[in-house]
């Protein structure tokens, strides 16, 4: 007596799952492991799908938002889209691939996505009969745009740049680097603010001279995985007058000095006492202005050595000077 309830439950249990496997039992939804990241405006496919495949043709498939506010997304039933109950923001804007339903492909095209789109998403199978009927799809939807560098003005020796990009979502870093990709210590951290739902931000950085004089600012969103970045050239005549150019100056300035001193004293003391004969004054000033000449020079071609393609300014400036 008391097998018999037993093995009716087991015939029963057996014939529950051969009915099941019979029908699309076996398969499940899936979706994609990761989240789906677009930017704003893009057309998007938020990918399901049953596993193994199984035709969905005769099935009804239901897309809804669920964070951060339950909206219906897509309806599909009775093979065609039932979307009177659609909320409006998606109005037009949805659409599953009739031709992939069959293969149990039931991924859901969005097009022209927009920020509040971000959420997640539910696709759901209701007539399945596995125990795995829905799956939830996250959407990350980012925005980004071209970091904008300009020249500020000149601090001690080096020049004052800011670099400044709007229109971001989520909330990006922003980096200075030179033009072997090193970062540079910007002046202070970047200065951040939301308009709109969108973020800007900026940043300074005072650089001195290099090689290229290339800098370049680099603005990165990690969750959507996008970089932007802009170079700059600061030419060289932007860079205030350097330290050597004045040592320079300074140099033959005194020289000069030294040289006209000697000059007139000379030519003071050939007056009163009429020591040389006017033909010699005349040589001793000539070769002292030639003995100037050629220390200036000396100095403005030790100098252009070491600094060679460096500093172009130098040789304008000492010709100047000289
Ligand atoms: C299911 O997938 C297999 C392998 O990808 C394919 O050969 C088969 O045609 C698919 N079945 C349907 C119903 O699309
Ligand atoms: C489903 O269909 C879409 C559109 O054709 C395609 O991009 C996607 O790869 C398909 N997914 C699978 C799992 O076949
Ligand atoms: C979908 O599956 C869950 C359990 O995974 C179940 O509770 C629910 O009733 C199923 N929905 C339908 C419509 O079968
Ligand atoms: C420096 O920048 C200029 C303009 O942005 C570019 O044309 C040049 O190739 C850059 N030079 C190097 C070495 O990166």
């Amino acid at each position: 007596m008391k097998t018999f309830p037993t093995s009716a439950v087991w015939c029963l249990g057996i014939l529950f799952i051969s009915v099941s496997l019979i029908t699309t039992g076996s398969s499940e939804v899936v979706g994609p492991a990761d989240p789906v990241v677009a930017l704003a405006g893009d057309d998007i496919i938020l990918p399901c799908s049953l596993k193994p495949n199984a035709s969905v043709k005769d099935m009804a498939v239901r897309w809804t938002r669920l964070n951060p506010t339950t909206e219906n997304v897509h309806f599909y039933r009775d093979g065609q889209d039932s979307n009177e109950d659609q909320s409006p923001s998606y109005r037009g804007r949805t659409s599953v691939f009739n031709e992939e339903l069959k293969k149990g492909n039931v991924s859901l095209k969005l097009t022209r996505v927009t920020l509040s789109d971000a959420g997640s998403y539910r696709c759901f199978i209701p007539t399945l009969t596995s125990q795995v009927n829905q799956t939830t799809v996250q959407l990350l939807v980012g925005a980004v745009s071209q970091p904008v560098i300009s020249i500020v003005g000149t601090k001690g020796w080096g020049v004052v740049l800011k670099c400044e990009s709007g229109g971001w979502f989520p909330e990006p870093e922003m980096e200075w680097l030179d033009s072997s990709r090193t970062i540079l210590p910007a002046d202070g951290p970047p200065e951040r603010h939301r308009d709109s739902g969108l973020y800007a931000v900026r940043r300074h950085v005072t650089v001195d001279q290099t090689d290229t004089n290339n800098f370049t600012c680099r603005v990165h969103q990690l969750e959507i995985n996008h970089l932007k970045e802009t170079e700059i050239h600061v030419p060289d005549d932007v860079f205030p007058k350097s330290q050597e150019v004045m040592i320079v100056g300074l140099l033959a300035g005194a020289v000069g000095v030294l040289a006209a001193s000697i000059g007139v004293y000379m030519l003071i003391k050939h007056m009163k006492d009429d020591v040389f004969p006017k033909s010699q004054v005349g040589l001793i000033v000539g070769l002292l202005i030639a003995a100037v000449g050629v220390i200036a020079a000396g100095v403005y071609m030790l100098r252009k050595h070491i600094e060679e393609k460096k500093r172009k300014k130098l040789g304008k400036w000492a010709v100047v000077l000289l």
